[in-house]
């Protein structure tokens, strides 16, 4: 063998070997998924051709699981295969695993805003230190002393939506949105950005730039390579919105710990204000605080996870508000109850001084609130990636599978939820007994929501404040939405409701 037929080889070589594992890989993949039933497919593109849109996708899987079952596979493109699951044993087995922790690949188009925190990252050592750091962020204490930035977001609010209050019909997601992510800044980094009261907010453009360019890039073809993202519009987007966003983060962060390095070395830290009143905490502070084993967190790393709540915890909060109201403005009979619930706490006031023992009362409103996420499920599927060979059921789930997680599926499942289109609150009075994994608004196990009891507070304020003002109706003319699972779900014509002040 001379020189270059050696070259020739050792080349052919390091090609051949990772082809041939991809493919062994791929067969091992397609043999698993033989065993589930496979909506029709046409040549090249397999089930996509069924996804042209975001209402066609969420129809298509809700019609796929009504049509062959729990356990659905679903061809995207000659080689992608992904299992659509919203059986509960499975469900059960896969979110309580401590190992299988991987979330989906498109979450990586996040990671240029939101780095590598609790939501994309892969679940391993980083993970669970940061989500050991962060839970005590969470803690009731905590949430307690954020009801009066529900509160007080929840006001203005309540003064924009009167200025529309009359026989008109209005799209309140914009509005809620609004709310929502003033409510993020305040209690994530103790800063007012105040979105409600400016129309040209550039961070509010910005993360909503970043949640329309993570949603193109994983439902395009094209975008979703970098070197192909590179050279379009949206990269550009992209580099300016996360320009204006770190730039934001980072410079709340350095003043933060100033402000903490100087009280720490003049010894004079105190829990209490000049007035006397006792210090609000805000997520920022307490990661800046927190250590776990000695280890605390980079400033990289905590902009990283405070990017992550302003990304994870006001679109989600706002969806769930709007689509309750919408809920509500259809079936009198439940506002009627809200009401009465909210007269008994606060007899008749409609702007009292709530406190989180009132919002702890509102058992009521609580059970309509379970309804609503489970009828309108903000997050209604969410993916994970197999990331080892695991054994189920008796059978091996190959290393490479990709998952979706249908929550929206099995709160649709009439075999747990009798007449599941109905909006019947009452679904939720006595839980004893009821299985856990029916119900996975905010997923389950151990990378479950961590801003679960954050958001269900902050709902619940805003909702009762509202109700309290105003009566809800349906719009007219009759409104239908068009729901899309985009970052969160949405409707893409609006959440309109009609609203007159009580
Ligand atoms: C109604 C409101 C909300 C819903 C329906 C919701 C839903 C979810 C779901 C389904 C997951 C799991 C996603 C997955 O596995 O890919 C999740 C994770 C997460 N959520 Fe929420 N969420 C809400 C509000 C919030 C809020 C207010 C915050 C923060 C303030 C937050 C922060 C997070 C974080 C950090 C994770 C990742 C946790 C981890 O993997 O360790 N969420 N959420």
């Amino acid at each position: 063998m001379n020189f270059s037929t050696e070259l020739i080889f050792a080349l052919a070589t390091i090609l051949l070997i990772p082809i041939y594992y991809y493919f062994t890989k791929l067969r091992r993949i397609e043999k698993f998924f033989e065993n589930f039933p496979n909506p029709p497919t046409v040549p090249i593109l397999g089930n996509a051709r069924d996804f042209r849109s975001g209402p066609a996708f969420f129809k298509s899987i809700h019609e796929y699981t009504r049509k062959y079952g729990n356990m659905v596979h679903i061809k995207i493109g000659p080689i992608g295969h992904v299992l659509l699951a919203s059986d509960y044993k499975f469900l059960e087995f896969l979110l309580s695993h401590n190992k299988l922790l991987t979330k989906s690949i498109n979450l990586k188009f996040l990671e240029p805003w939101i780095g590598t925190g609790l939501v994309t990252a892969n679940g391993g050592p980083k993970w669970k230190t940061h989500r050991r750091l962060i839970t005590p962020a969470f803690h009731f204490k905590i949430l307690e002393q954020f009801v009066d930035i529900f509160e007080s977001a929840g006001n203005i609010l309540i003064q924009k939506l009167s200025k529309e209050s009359g026989e008109k019909s209005v799209d309140i997601y914009p509005y809620v949105t609004r709310c929502t992510l003033d409510v993020i800044c305040e209690t994530a980094m103790g800063t007012k950005v105040d979105v409600q009261n400016s129309e040209t907010s550039l961070y509010f453009h910005s993360v909503k730039e970043m949640c329309r360019i993570f949603l193109a890039r994983t439902t395009s073809i094209l975008k979703r390579y970098d070197s192909i993202f590179r050279f379009t519009k949206d990269y550009e987007i992209q580099k300016k919105s996360v320009e204006v966003l770190h730039g934001y983060t980072k410079s709340v962060i350095n003043s933060k710990r100033k402000e903490l390095e100087e009280t720490r070395k003049e010894g004079n830290y105190s829990d209490v204000d000049d007035l006397g009143r006792k210090k609000k905490k805000v997520f920022l502070d307490l990661i800046l605080e927190a250590t776990v084993d000695g280890q605390s967190l980079s400033d990289e790393e905590i902009r990283e996870e405070v990017d992550t709540f302003m990304f994870g915890g006001h679109d989600t909060t706002a969806t769930a508000t709007s689509f309750i109201l919408y809920c509500l403005g259809q079936n009198k009979d439940v506002q009627d109850k809200v009401l009465e619930e909210q007269e008994q706490i606060f007899g008749g006031e409609k702007c009292p001084k709530v406190t989180y023992t009132n919002l702890q009362e509102m058992k009521y409103l609580e059970n309509v609130i379970k309804e609503g996420l489970r009828l309108y499920s903000p997050v209604p599927l969410f993916g994970r990636r197999i990331d080892q060979d695991v054994e189920y059921d008796g059978k091996i789930i190959p290393n490479g599978v990709g998952v979706i997680v249908f929550s929206h599926g099995i709160h649709m499942n009439p075999e747990y939820y009798p007449n599941p289109e109905k909006f019947d609150p009452s679904r939720f009075d006595n839980v004893e007994g009821k299985q856990p994994f029916a119900f996975i608004p905010f997923s389950a196990g151990p990378r479950n929501c961590i801003g679960q009891k954050y958001a269900m507070l902050e709902i619940k304020c805003l909702l009762s404040k509202i109700v309290r003002n105003f009566e809800l109706s349906p719009a007219f003319p009759r409104h239908e939405m068009i729901l899309a699972p985009e970052t969160v779900l949405k409707s893409l014509n609006g959440v309109k409701i009609g609203i007159k002040s009580r």
